[in-house]
């Protein structure tokens, strides 16, 4: 090991790397607040991780993008689970990215001299959000397409060249294949590689700088401080703890605990995978990202020819607003009681962001869709679609039956899951009757239409059909 250490040493001097990142002090004062940038980057690299495996399988044409995610989601070993941790991880770095962000302007942290690492920060949340907003087109499911319909709709709002700007982001008039191409690019190069470029600016700006001493310690009075900046700085890092072996442990149970968290939803709820994108279902209510919803929102309170100054000019607005925060804001003091009218606008911004938030939240219906008062699940909602394309014509588009077929309304409480799972399969086989064809014959007995996971989310989706009162 050492003749090892030594052998870099003298060729690369790892030791100054070393001491420079890992053995670096970290002033006093640094506690749990300072977790959360780490915790973003840990996250970035479980995206990274989990985005180079499924892009293994991925395959970006609109005639293979669906059944490859649902190749990813039902039939690759673990899929789903990967699936899941990307999914989520993508909303946990937005709300890690938010918090940090948060928790740096309370602090001051933004203020001389590290103007530039929030700048750096600002242009990563934007980032974030972009890869986010790319990446929902991927799955090319219904809910897929139409948010990003609607989503790059609002472009096309703006007066003069809106339909230009529409043309290129879509690469054409309609989402489509060379949208998803462009998302997919997007995704996988453009929007990584600004992000490992400005996260190199970000980090280090915080190793070159260091973190802030928290403003009640900086700005103490009971204690004797040096008056010179640096000095003040140099002493307060001197009273701290090295990054390695110390501080690394808080950081570490942050990202573990982060982690699991992820774990768990990935395991326990998953990403959803609804019907195939269909162009033509227009009727189709997408709820966007909830990270959108409030831009959803905000949208509805300005009349169709103003549009565009909430999609377009409001948004842009605040993110100059922040983008360029510490050149405007003139406070000494970096103590958030100090700053109240910094603190007043904050408030009130995050205040406007969550009501929206909610309120977008609450007149949206769900993707994952209640019927008859029941929330389907995710494959109750996949299969819903397989029943209005294979049983409704027959059945009736909410089991009423037709002239076709019998009412299904009552076949929940009926049948059992087995029943129906094998008369959709193979009807004759359960009664010598039957006239309902087939959707998996036996070998040699007709064409095969649906596959056993299909037929198994028909029947998840109608287990769901009781009728009132019975159980
Ligand atoms: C061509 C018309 C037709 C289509 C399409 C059709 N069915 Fe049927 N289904 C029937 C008829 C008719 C019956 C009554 C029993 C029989 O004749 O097989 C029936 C019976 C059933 C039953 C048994 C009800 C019971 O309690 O005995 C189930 C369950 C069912 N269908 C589900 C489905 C599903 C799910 C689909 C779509 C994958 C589907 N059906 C497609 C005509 C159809």
């Amino acid at each position: 090991m050492t003749n090892l250490s030594e052998w870099l040493e003298e060729r690369a001097g790892i030791n100054q790397i070393y001491n420079v990142l890992l053995l670096r002090k970290i002033p006093r004062g640094a506690g749990w607040l300072y977790t959360l940038g780490f915790a973003t980057l840990f996250v970035f690299i479980l995206q990274a991780v989990t985005g180079t495996i499924l892009a293994l399988f991925y395959v970006p044409s609109p005639d293979h993008a669906y059944e490859s995610v649902r190749f990813i989601q039902y039939v690759l070993p673990f899929g789903s689970f990967i699936r899941g941790i990307h999914r989520w991880g993508s909303s946990a770095m937005v709300v890690l990215v938010g918090l940090h962000l948060v928790t740096v302007f309370v602090l001051g942290a933004y203020k001389h001299p590290r103007e530039a690492t929030w700048v750096a920060g600002v242009i990563l949340l934007l980032l974030v959000v972009g890869s986010g907003f790319t990446g929902y087109l991927l799955p090319w499911d219904q809910k897929a397409y139409w948010a990003t319909t609607v989503g790059t709709s609002m472009a096309g709002t703006v007066p003069v060249i809106g339909d230009a700007i529409l043309k290129i982001i879509r690469g054409g008039s309609t989402v489509g294949a060379l949208t998803l191409t462009r998302f997919y690019g997007s995704h996988m190069l453009i929007l990584p590689a600004l992000f490992l470029l400005t996260i190199g600016v970000h980090l280090y700006l915080v190793v070159y700088l260091g973190v802030s001493v928290p403003p009640w310690l900086w700005e103490s009075k009971k204690e004797k401080l040096p008056d010179d900046e640096t000095e003040r700085y140099t002493l307060f890092k001197k009273q701290g703890h090295p990054f390695w072996p110390d501080i690394i442990v808080e950081d570490a149970i942050v990202s573990l605990i982060i982690f699991l968290i992820l774990v768990a939803l990935a395991v326990f709820v998953g990403a959803s995978l609804e019907a195939r994108a269909d162009p033509v279902a227009s009727d189709y209510v997408p709820r966007p990202e909830w990270y959108f919803l409030f831009l959803f929102q905000l949208l509805k309170l300005f009349p169709g020819s103003l549009e565009w100054v909430g999609v377009i000019v409001i948004p842009s607005i605040i993110i100059l607003a922040i983008l360029f925060l510490p050149f405007y804001s003139r406070e000494k003091s970096r103590r958030p009681e100090r700053r109240p009218a910094a603190m007043a606008v904050g408030a009130l911004f995050i205040i406007g962001v969550v009501g929206l938030t909610y309120t977008g939240w609450a007149s949206t219906p769900a993707t994952a869709a209640t019927e008859r008062g029941i929330v389907l699940n995710a494959t109750q909602v996949v299969g819903r679609s397989l029943y209005q394309g294979n049983c409704a014509v027959c059945h009736g588009e909410n089991g009423e039956g037709t002239s076709d077929g019998p009412s299904l309304t009552d076949v929940g409480s009926l049948r059992n899951p087995a029943f129906i799972h094998g008369y959709i399969e193979n009807s004759l086989a359960m009664n010598p009757d039957a006239e309902m064809p087939a959707f998996i014959p036996p070998p040699g007995k007709g064409q095969q239409i649906l596959t056993h996971q299909q037929v198994e989310a028909i029947t998840q989706y109608l287990m769901t059909f009781r009728a009132e009162g019975g159980d």
